[in-house]
């Protein structure tokens, strides 16, 4: 048995691993990450710095599958967020089967597709909805794991993997066999598995403009944040104009990409890829505290406000240019943005005193150059001051500017709700909850919304998580969202409105 790894020899097998595979691996997992290497070593028989350096060296290939059965989590079944498949089959294969003339292949990718339930459940929803038989569908799946694909390819379930299965479908499609349920070979020999590295450059599964339909789901999530971009890149590379992208329900593109636009329907998120494909220039990850990211968030008490508040002008005093996502051509670099200040507005908004903020706010930065951040801020205090016209103007141009901005789709609902929108209101408080999931307000009110439409089950959904949000929710992000309320009284509305839905504080 070779001696315990260091320290050093954890941190250098923690970055190797994110360079090949792409997973990141937090403090709190070293001592699994202990464990595996120790396991490695001792099946090698290498000593640590030899073994080291072949997996930097990118010398061992054999040995990233094998570290791939040590690493990776398979869970899935099928029909996993079966509303993703609905939105497949009404929205999504109906406009690629017309966005180019028969005869051609429907191609369709399960990018971590792990023992199968994925892609085979995209098959099913394929064989039944693609009924011209000018189109022939070609669905690829690929996956790190070889213990999984293999798993895949004897198309044998237990039927706990059915759990979500439509009883129709499961007798359509699946044959008992002993204890198990065995696949129908039509839809077992429609897809293709390959073993394959989401994180490395492989030109041959990345072919551009190929793909209609990628699903990536709950892959990305185990990824660090550039080797996510890079995923992301390719991807929209390889997907062919106006192609889909799903993701996990609790993975978004928010201050990954902008290359796609967001779809919601059938209650469920998904990405299509704008034509062109091309970046736009003017796209750039807001700073103002919509766009805290949940690794750096920390509990930020109420009269630390104005600490937040400076941070959040440091932050915009400290804009960036266009991201360079990885692999990707740096967009020209953008003239300096010329220094603002918003800590007065933000100090006359916490006096409630919302027309001196907006003077403030409008001899800002120079029109022809919108930031998205002054552009939030004046949404906010338009909607704060009752101009629900106006915000919801601010906001449109902040969204064309930055799609994913999940405060502008906030404001865009609170203006709703004030013109008495409901159902308006409630779509952009989803999107705003969707994009950024550590944003609490919208979270209550799409409680409070549930709680008057009579729904309680969802109004004690909502009003819970926003309950757990709020308690940690960043305090310049309340002082510009929180409509005058602080967070002890937010927390207060919100506990008995959960009170009175029959929920526990
Ligand atoms: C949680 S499963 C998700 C399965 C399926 N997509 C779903 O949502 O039900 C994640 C899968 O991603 C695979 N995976 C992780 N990193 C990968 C990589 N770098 N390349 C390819 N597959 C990877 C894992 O092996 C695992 O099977």
């Amino acid at each position: 048995m070779n001696a315990q790894p260091t320290r050093l020899d954890l941190e250098r097998f923690r970055t190797a691993i994110v360079s090949r595979v792409g997973l990141q691996f937090d403090d709190a997992k070293l001592g699994f990450l202990g464990e595996v290497l120790q396991r490695r070593l001792d099946k090698l028989g290498q000593p640590s710095d030899t073994y080291l350096r072949g997996v930097e060296r990118d010398g061992l290939n054999g040995e990233v599958n094998a570290l791939a059965r040590e690493l990776t989590v398979g869970e899935t079944y099928f029909f996993r967020n079966i509303e993703q498949f609905r939105a497949l089959r009404e929205i999504v294969l109906p406009e690629r089967l017309h966005s180019a003339p028969a005869p051609r292949t429907l191609r369709l990718l399960s990018a971590g597709c792990a023992s199968g339930e994925e892609p085979y459940t995209l098959a099913i929803v394929a064989r039944e909805a693609v009924a011209d038989t000018s189109f022939e569908v070609a669905i690829r799946a690929v996956d790190l794991n070889p213990a999984v694909l293999e798993k895949a390819a004897s198309a044998r379930y237990a039927p706990w993997a059915l759990r979500e299965t439509p009883p129709d479908i499961q007798r359509k499609w699946f044959h008992p066999d002993g204890r198990d349920l065995r696949l129908d070979e039509s839809i077992r020999s429609a897809v293709r598995f390959e073993l394959g590295n989401l994180a490395s450059h492989d030109p041959e599964l990345w072919l551009p403009a190929t793909y209609d339909v990628i699903f990536c789901r709950n892959v990305l999530m185990y990824f660090s944040p550039e080797q996510m971009r890079a995923a992301i890149v390719r991807m929209a590379r390889s997907l062919a104009p106006g192609g889909f992208l799903f993701l996990g329900h609790a993975e978004t593109l928010r201050g990954v990409s902008d290359r796609f636009h967001l779809r919601h329907t059938h209650g469920t998120f998904y990405y299509e890829l704008k034509e062109g494909g091309e970046p736009s220039r003017a796209w750039m990850p807001s700073s103002l505290p919509q766009s805290r990211a949940p690794a750096q968030s920390a509990v930020v008490v109420d009269d630390e406000w104005f600490d937040a508040i400076r941070k959040a002008s440091e932050r915009v005093a400290a804009l960036m240019p266009s991201p360079s996502v990885a692999n990707e051509p740096a967009a020209p670099s953008l003239p300096a943005a010329p220094f603002w200040d918003p800590a007065p507005a933000l100090d006359l908004l916490r006096q409630e005193r919302f027309a001196e903020a907006l003077v403030h706010v409008r001899a800002g930065p120079a029109p022809d150059k919108p930031d998205p951040d002054v552009l939030l801020l004046e949404a906010a205090l338009l909607a704060h001051s009752g101009q629900a016209a106006a915000a919801e103007e601010v906001c449109q141009r902040l969204l064309k500017i930055d799609e994913f901005n999940a405060g502008a789709h906030y404001v865009l609902a609170l203006c709703r709700e004030q013109s008495g929108h409901q159902d308006g209101a409630g779509e952009h408080y989803r999107v705003a909850a969707y994009l950024d999931p550590q944003f609490a307000m919208p979270r209550l009110h799409l409680g409070l919304l549930a709680r008057h439409a009579g729904d309680r089950d969802a109004a004690r959904r909502e009003l819970a998580q926003a309950l757990l949000l709020l308690k940690r929710e960043d305090a310049s992000r309340l002082l510009l969202f929180g409509g005058g309320f602080g967070r002890e009284a937010l927390v207060t509305l919100c506990r008995s409105a959960l009170v009175e839905c029959g929920g526990r504080p």
